[in-house]
């Protein structure tokens, strides 16, 4: 009898602690598309720091750089009623959703963690529809790099390029010397990635801001934006043979490891170098994309939150956003992702060079009025309009097609609808 109440009681306090850790444990899902090595160990953070709140996370990865594979996925899962907890999205996109009426809320989160007062405009603005917090940012990414292996430039005897003029004679050297000199991937958004950066440095900041993000007509049609189609045929020149469908941390491996000497890549590349141990500096170097100087492509990932019913699941999509925005977060996730922090308080100490220099330089534009946003990286008009002119520039890469006919074209389907 003694026993049977023993038992009894100890049934029921399990069953106590097995249901209140079930009103507890709430299951996240979050879509990303974080799958080459340096992204898995960044993502991985956002993971451990979730279940420290006793959180459930439940990986939901679709590979393709850039994420528009995962895109599509994403848009099939809405449609059918079956929205994850939150999703990696950015930019104009964030607005896109909006309208749909499936963004929760995350105003109460945003409140008590001050999330106005720590992070630049620029980045609150586009996590926000119609003034309120629907989405998180988890950092801030600079796409107009260069990424440099020196020791293939000093075993070739040739001078780090510094203007798009001077890149081809070096980019020959190179090839003369045994090396492949560009490492690209051939997938419309790495050609669109180079493109950006090529468009910025042969037109400044001004121009690209006139073409890609007012998208002004006369600047579609410029000989300005001629130049910058030649330039592109001059970078294609430069990529090996094999350089279709090759995803981009495949091409970052071949700077890495000697194959090749440039890639032109957001610094995402970066965590590629980290991850296999390499030092900013000294390694690898990480330089302005030719004549980019004193300019910054912005690109932000963040997470946007989908309407949820259950109290379980708001909170753990409250846990999300809280971890997404804590110091600890930002710090070690960037570590890991190459970018820098989204919130303006986080200590750069321990960050390399490149950071550093990505952090000052995001300062530094944003005063001078030379902080663009990546249209390749969904960050300065509607994907529609973005995807239609990845194709011309993806046509145009991949034919004979005449710079002027390429600017005919991208001025045709560049039009806000
Ligand atoms: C994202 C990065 C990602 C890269 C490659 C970019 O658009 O912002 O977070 O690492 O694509 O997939």
């Amino acid at each position: 009898m003694k026993l049977n109440k023993l038992t009894s009681a100890i049934i029921a306090s399990t069953a106590l602690m097995f249901g209140a850790h079930s009103a507890l444990a709430a299951e996240v899902e979050v879509l990303h598309y974080w799958t080459s090595g340096g992204e898995a160990k960044s993502v991985a953070e956002l993971k451990k720091m979730l279940e420290a709140k006793g959180d459930k996370w439940k990986d939901f990865a679709v590979s393709g750089g850039g994420g528009e594979n995962a895109m599509t996925v994403l848009k099939t899962r809405v449609v059918s009623g079956n929205a994850p907890t939150a999703a990696q999205i950015k930019g104009p996109s964030i607005q896109e959703w909006g309208a749909e009426g499936v963004l929760a809320n995350v105003d109460d989160t945003a409140t008590a963690g001050k999330w106005d007062s720590l992070l630049p405009p620029v980045v609150a603005n586009v996590m926000k529809f119609q003034g309120h917090y629907v989405a998180a940012p988890v950092n801030v990414h600079r796409v107009n790099w260069m990424w440099v292996n020196p020791a293939v430039f000093k075993k070739a005897g040739v001078a780090v390029p510094k203007t798009w003029d001077e890149f081809d004679a070096a980019a020959t050297k190179l090839e003369k010397a045994g090396f492949i000199a560009v490492a690209h991937g051939g997938q419309p958004w790495q050609d669109f990635t180079v493109f950006e950066s090529i468009v910025l440095g042969v037109g400044g900041a001004d121009f690209y801001s006139k073409s890609m993000v007012k998208l002004d007509q006369a600047s579609l049609k410029s000989t300005t934006m001629e130049k910058a189609f030649e330039t592109l045929r001059m970078v294609r020149k430069h990529v090996d043979k094999d350089f279709a469908g090759r995803d981009w941390n495949l091409a970052t491996q071949m700077v890495i490891n000697g194959k090749a000497g440039v890639q032109f890549m957001g610094d995402w590349a970066k965590g590629e170098f980290t991850a296999a141990h390499k030092k900013a500096g000294v390694d690898f170097l990480c330089l302005d994309a030719p004549g980019t100087a004193d300019t910054f492509t912005f690109n932000i990932d963040s997470f946007v939150m989908f309407n949820q019913n259950s109290a379980d699941a708001k909170k753990g999509q409250a846990d999300l956003a809280s971890a997404i925005m804590s110091p600890e977060f930002q710090e070690v996730f960037n570590l890991n992702k190459g970018s820098i922090p989204a919130r303006l308080d986080v200590k750069m100490d321990k960050f390399d060079d490149c950071a550093k220099k990505s952090s000052f330089d995001f300062a530094a534009t944003s005063k001078k009025g030379t902080l663009v946003p990546s249209i390749a990286h969904g960050m300065a008009v509607p994907s529609a309009v973005a995807g239609a002119m990845q194709d011309v520039v993806t046509q145009f890469f991949n034919s004979d097609m005449s710079a002027k006919d390429a600017v005919g074209k991208l001025a045709a389907v560049a039009k806000f609808q």
